[in-house]
């Protein structure tokens, strides 16, 4: 595996890697779910790119910025031994060279459900893409469906900029009790763990009944301590909520009965 630190390593080393790039942006921490990005990128392309960047943009002040679990070796030896091709590492000069700017904002999609509750999230995470986007020049770009809407405000921001590139969401990954895997689960003690894997357990419930009120009081008689929100939309019930200091977010398909 070759690592990029900058853009042009990134435009030399795909200079010596020829084919459709499938790209996988992550902010590390990595675990089973990126794995399975990983493996979707393998399938839909010739070389495969991943970048770690913990992206500031996208915290609020309040936010886990400094917390967020990183081990760059730890994950630079698991992508290693999946095959990756190129390991994208920039610094935040090499992303943001003149600050943190933001030229381009989210659209439709950012509207609601996180942005209620995190309003600096999605310009954040747009303007990071692009960016990367511009640094990698992907042919096909893999984003889990644990970030349901965050999958969708990407599509739209490709969509706006009539960017070239395919978007293509994965399927949530999940321990055997139903839990998103997400980097974040780290934080959740052995109770909170077990608090945690009733979300999946009441959306899919709530998937079938559509009483997104009784939702939210099962979850708080759970264990959770507050309920940000449970809503329906583009076909899905999607919910977050917060275990202690942890905010879980998760979303299910509506299948109609
Ligand atoms: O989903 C994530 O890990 C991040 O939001 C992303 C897409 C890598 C942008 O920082």
């Amino acid at each position: 595996m070759q690592i990029a630190k900058t853009f042009d390593d990134i435009n030399s080393l795909k200079k010596e890697n020829p084919g459709r790039i499938a790209f996988v942006p992550t902010m590390g921490a990595l675990h089973k779910g990126h794995l399975s990005l990983i493996q979707l990128a393998k399938n839909h392309g010739d070389q495969v790119i991943v970048s770690i960047f913990v992206n500031p943009t996208q915290f609020a002040p309040n936010e886990d910025f400094d917390s967020y679990p990183r081990d760059i070796e730890k994950d630079a030896k698991m992508l290693s031994s999946e095959g990756v091709n190129i390991l994208f590492i920039p610094t935040n000069e090499v992303i943001y060279p003149n600050g943190y700017n933001s030229e381009i904002k989210a659209k439709e999609a950012a509207k609601g459900l996180e942005t209620d509750f995190r309003p600096h999230f999605f310009d954040g995470v747009v303007n990071v893409v692009n960016r990367l986007f511009s640094a990698v020049k992907p042919d096909i770009a893999i984003f889990g469906e644990k970030d349901f809407q965050q999958l969708q405000v990407i599509r739209e921001m490709v969509e706006t900029l009539n960017l070239p590139i395919e978007i293509i969401g994965a399927p949530i990954a999940r321990d055997e009790y139903g839990l998103a895997l997400s980097s974040r689960n780290t934080y959740l003690s052995k109770d909170e763990l077990k608090i945690a894997r009733t979300l999946n357990v009441v959306l899919r419930n709530t998937a079938i009944t559509k009483d997104y009120e009784t939702a939210k009081s099962r979850l708080l008689s759970n264990g959770f301590d507050k309920v940000d929100y449970i809503k329906q939309r583009w076909g899905r019930v999607l919910g977050a909520a917060w275990v202690g200091g942890t905010r879980l977010i998760d979303n299910v398909e509506i299948t109609d009965f």
